[in-house]
């Protein structure tokens, strides 16, 4: 039998992963819009394009995730933690305060992201207490300029000064999606 896991000792391994942070997005048949933030967000598949993110099951929005045909995956960019913050707690209404347009897939578009993803709902899986939300990218918006990201590390926000420790070996798959224009 397996020892059991610690779950703060858990959760602070899992902390040690550094992460972006992402405003995932849904606008509902009702025309309602949802948003919830994110760092389990991965890039699965070039060919498809597919990304993933992990929905805890006890969210409030639970079936409104479930029942969602389209999301965007907004990627916040250093400063927005409010952003952030805002889509991490329970709120009447936080578009008021979060300037946002509408992409074509119907869904919000947060200002001042780093890049939104447009998805259509592709698969989902059971996950533990997670829901895996598989979406196809249909569209991609990438900011210009130079962008430094929001950043989550053991808890904390932070950003990414871009330090040079050198590219990875040019054969590996990383390489491949940096020159597919992914990286
Ligand atoms: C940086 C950060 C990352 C988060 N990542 C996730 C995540 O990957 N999956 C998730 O379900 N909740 C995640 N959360 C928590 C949700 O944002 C929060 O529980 C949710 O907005 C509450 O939704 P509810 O009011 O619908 O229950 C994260 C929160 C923060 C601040």
């Amino acid at each position: 039998m397996l020892p059991t896991l610690d779950p703060r000792t858990l959760r602070n391994a899992f902390g040690c992963y550094t992460t972006g942070v992402v405003v995932v997005t849904t606008t509902g048949a009702d025309g309602q819009k949802t948003g919830v933030t994110v760092n389990s967000f991965t890039s699965v598949s070039l060919d498809p394009p597919l990304v993933l993110f992990c929905l805890l099951n006890s969210a409030n929005a639970y079936r409104t995730w479930e029942q969602a045909t389209h999301f965007t995956m907004n990627i916040l960019a250093s400063g927005q933690q409010q952003v952030s913050n805002a889509f991490a707690r329970p709120s009447s209404n936080p578009w008021e305060a979060i300037g946002h347009t509408t992409g074509d897939n119907g869904c919000p578009l947060i200002d001042g992201a780093a890049a939104s993803l447009e998805c259509e709902r592709f698969q989902h899986f059971p996950g533990g207490d997670h829901l895996i939300l598989v979406g196809r990218v249909t569209a991609v918006r990438i900011a210009t300029g130079p962008m430094e990201p929001l950043a989550f590390h053991r808890g904390k926000y932070g950003t990414y000064w871009g330090v040079d420790f050198g590219a990875p070996p040019p054969d590996s798959s990383l390489s491949d999606m940096v020159m597919a224009g992914f990286g």
